[in-house]
């Protein structure tokens, strides 16, 4: 399974896998609660991208010799450690699942495929000043959106609003920071970094809290 495993610094790493069909063996690293999830997922699809992204998370954990923990969803849907050491995001795209791990902050990761259409919804998740720096490339739109998840995934709680409570401040679509912060919600005024990638047709984002 070919695998791209980038180690951030002594605390974080983050891996990017293909997305391919697993061998029972391959998941025997899983926790009983995780293997109970996966068996519990109907659609043979997204049964593998769950997996693969598992098992992104086993590879980015391994370059920082961390044991694999097994990791628990809460009500908002963030996974989090069994054991309550370290921070975890996913995130699956077209033919790829990655995972990032943080040993001592929230961390979330986003990946998302270019699509032309972005250009159409670009009202629903983005700030009339956001609106006026985007170009009309759906790369630069799709960077834009993939920042904002990757900031909602960090934090982790439902209800807060990619229009309203992220700003982004001006980017270049081919640069490789974007800064951003929440506003309006009990984290207001958090400021964000987002790293931020671009493959041909892919995106790919991450931020450390
Ligand atoms: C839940 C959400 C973050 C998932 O993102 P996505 O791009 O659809 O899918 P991804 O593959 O990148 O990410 C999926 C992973 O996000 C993680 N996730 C889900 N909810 C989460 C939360 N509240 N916090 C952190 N991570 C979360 C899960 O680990 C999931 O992977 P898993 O199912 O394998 O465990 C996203 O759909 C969402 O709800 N966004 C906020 C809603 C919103 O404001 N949308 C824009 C309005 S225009």
């Amino acid at each position: 399974m070919q695998t791209k495993i980038e180690k951030i610094d002594s605390s974080s790493a983050l891996a990017i896998k293909i997305i391919e069909p697993q061998e029972v063996d391959d998941l025997d690293f899983l926790s009983f609660r995780e293997k109970l999830s996966y068996a519990n997922i109907s659609h043979p699809e997204k049964r593998m991208e769950w997996a693969t992204a598992r098992m992104a998370i086993k590879d980015a954990l391994e370059t920082l010799h961390v044991p694999y923990p097994g990791f628990f969803k809460d009500e908002h849907g963030k996974s989090h450690s069994m054991n309550g050491n370290g921070y975890v995001s996913l995130s699956h795209t077209e033919g790829l699942a990655g995972a990032i791990y943080h040993r001592d902050s929230p961390v979330g990761i986003d990946m998302d495929f270019v699509r032309e259409k972005i250009l159409k919804i670009g009202f629903r998740f983005l700030d009339p000043s956001e609106l006026d720096f985007l170009e009309k490339d759906p790369v630069h739109y799709t960077l834009a959106w993939s920042a904002k998840e990757s900031i909602f995934k960090c934090q982790g709680r439902r209800g807060v609003s990619f229009r309203d409570n992220i700003l982004l401040e001006p980017f270049a679509p081919g640069d490789s920071l974007i800064k951003a912060k929440i506003r309006n919600t009990d984290f207001s005024n958090h400021h964000y970094e987002v790293q931020a990638r671009v493959f041909p047709d892919t995106v790919l984002t991450y931020t450390i809290w």
